[in-house]
């Protein structure tokens, strides 16, 4: 008999989990693959940075699965909204919760809610052309980057760029009108503690190391590390790098990159919107950062945070609001209901990491799910509520239309469409969501 899964979220945890239950062998499978935005693949699309065009790749492998027979995806279909938990648990013998984390952590500062401080979810969103992304002009001088990992060296690479270095990358057109006219001078990213625990990784540091349009800066007693005998290879690397920054002549480049150490944020100043952000250096006693009572304010037109990412809880199914993601025993919820991803484990780990995490929900799922003869289906469900998905199909339209964009404008092979009406225009779908 015929096991029928539906996945929720087409990210990398959600297509890893379609492959490892197209893989496996214990007998026939469906999966459907269910998307709330027309376009599959997550952050790859919508995360990972225009300009690493060989991680972006990846997608080249996910299509496969999502070409894979027994395989659909559906977008446009976002549980909590168009159905509900119970409408899966109807039609599927088995549901897996993907949604991944969509939303920005907050620094819990006053000055938070400035015009001026935006969150690097929303900044990452607009730069890779998310429908739902706020829109953002560059009209800044000095700029303030909250948080040292990976995301914030994105943020930080980007905003340094020139908008010609991006030019070839799928960087809406729009967005990069916008980088073309930025304002940005100088740039500063913030750690609360150490070079030695800053959570970036090597080599997304040390390309940070090779722009070609901003100095770079450290501060020899900030990246100072007393004692380097237990650090890892990794960090020791970063260290490494940070330090020789600290003695590497300016070569007056337009843009000025300034990485900052052992200072957290308390406030983020300005009346009507940032003007600056207060900071107070720390160090760590007992493990814990800690404040040492002497503040710096740094002036900056606009304060990015790049704290980290949080899950948001699906209506009806169990959240913990501790660990902000499914609470779950290798990937199962409760019966019949499973999850994987930044959703099961929070929001730290790269692509890779989703498929072995996806491979431990299938195996806990295939261990206990007995599938059933007769189910309703979901297209008679969406039917009747007057939902038509996205279809693969449809989707490989939207592609088209992007690689065309890119022939239009005389870019690298594709341009992102922005917002759902352009995209949906793409292969005549006005009338879905
Ligand atoms: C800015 C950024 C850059 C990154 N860059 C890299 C990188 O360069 N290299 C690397 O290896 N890793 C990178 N990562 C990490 C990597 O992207 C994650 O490990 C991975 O995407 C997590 O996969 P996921 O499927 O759990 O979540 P996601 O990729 O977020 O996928 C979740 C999907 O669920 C959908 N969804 C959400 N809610 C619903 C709903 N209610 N109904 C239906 N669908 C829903 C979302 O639209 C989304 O498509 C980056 C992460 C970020 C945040
Ligand atoms: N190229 C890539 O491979 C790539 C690119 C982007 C993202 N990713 C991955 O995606 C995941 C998410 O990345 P991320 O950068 O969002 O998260 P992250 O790696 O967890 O980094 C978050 C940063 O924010 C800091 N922070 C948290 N709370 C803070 C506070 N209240 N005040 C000041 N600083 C605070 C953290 O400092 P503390 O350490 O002190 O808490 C840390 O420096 C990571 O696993 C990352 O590796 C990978």
């Amino acid at each position: 008999m015929t096991l029928r899964v539906a996945i929720v979220g087409s990210g990398p945890a959600g297509i890893y989990t379609a492959e490892a239950l197209t893989k496996q062998s214990a007998g026939p499978v469906e999966v459907d693959v269910l998307e709330r935005l027309p376009t599959p693949y997550g952050l790859v699309r919508y995360g990972v940075a225009p300009d690493h065009t060989s991680i972006k790749s990846i997608a080249h492998y996910l299509r496969r699965v999502l070409e894979t027979p027994g395989v659909r995806f559906l977008g446009g279909v976002e549980l909590g909204a168009d159905l509900h938990v119970e409408d899966l648990l109807a039609c599927y013998d088995a549901v897996v919760y993907c949604t991944g984390a969509m939303v920005d952590r907050q620094l819990g500062i006053p000055g938070e809610d400035l015009p001026g401080s935006v969150a690097a979810t929303d900044f990452v969103n607009w730069y890779c052309g998310h429908p739902d992304a706020p829109d953002f002009t560059l009209d800044v001088a000095e700029v303030a980057v909250v948080g040292v990992g990976n995301v914030a060296v994105d943020v930080v690479r980007i905003l340094a760029k020139t908008a010609d270095e991006l030019r070839a990358t799928d960087i809406p057109e729009q967005v990069l009108t916008a980088l073309a006219e930025s304002r940005v001078k100088r740039i500063h990213m913030i750690g609360r503690r150490g070079a030695a625990h800053a959570k970036f990784t090597l080599k997304e540091l040390r390309e940070l190391g090779e722009l070609l349009n901003a100095d770079i800066l450290t501060f020899p007693d900030e990246v100072a590390v007393e004692d380097l005998t237990d650090l890892s290879r990794q960090v020791r690397g970063n260290v490494d790098v940070l330090q020789a920054w600290s003695t590497r002549p300016p070569q007056d480049r337009p843009r000025r990159l300034e990485v900052r150490f052992w200072l957290r944020p308390v406030e983020i100043l300005g009346v009507s919107r940032v003007e600056g952000i207060r900071l107070e250096r720390t160090r760590l006693e007992d493990g814990r950062v800690v404040g040492t009572g002497e503040f710096e304010t740094i002036p900056a037109d606009m304060v990015l945070r790049s704290v980290g990412y949080r899950s948001v809880p699906l209506p009806g199914v169990p959240f913990s609001e501790r660990s902000m993601t499914v609470p779950n025993e290798a990937g199962r919820v409760r019966d019949r209901e499973y999850v994987a991803g930044w959703l099961k484990r929070g929001p730290t780990g790269v692509i890779g990491t989703n498929k072995s995490d996806a491979a431990e929900t299938v195996r806990t799922l295939l261990a206990e799910v007995v599938p059933e003869p007769a189910r309703p289906t979901l297209d008679d469900l969406l039917a009747a509520r007057g939902v038509t998905p996205v279809t693969y199909q449809d989707w490989l339209a939207i592609e088209a239309a992007e690689e065309k964009l890119a022939r239009t404008l005389d870019r690298g092979e594709k341009v992102k469409l922005v917002g759902r009406a352009a995209m949906l225009d793409a292969f005549g779908g006005a009338d879905r969501r």
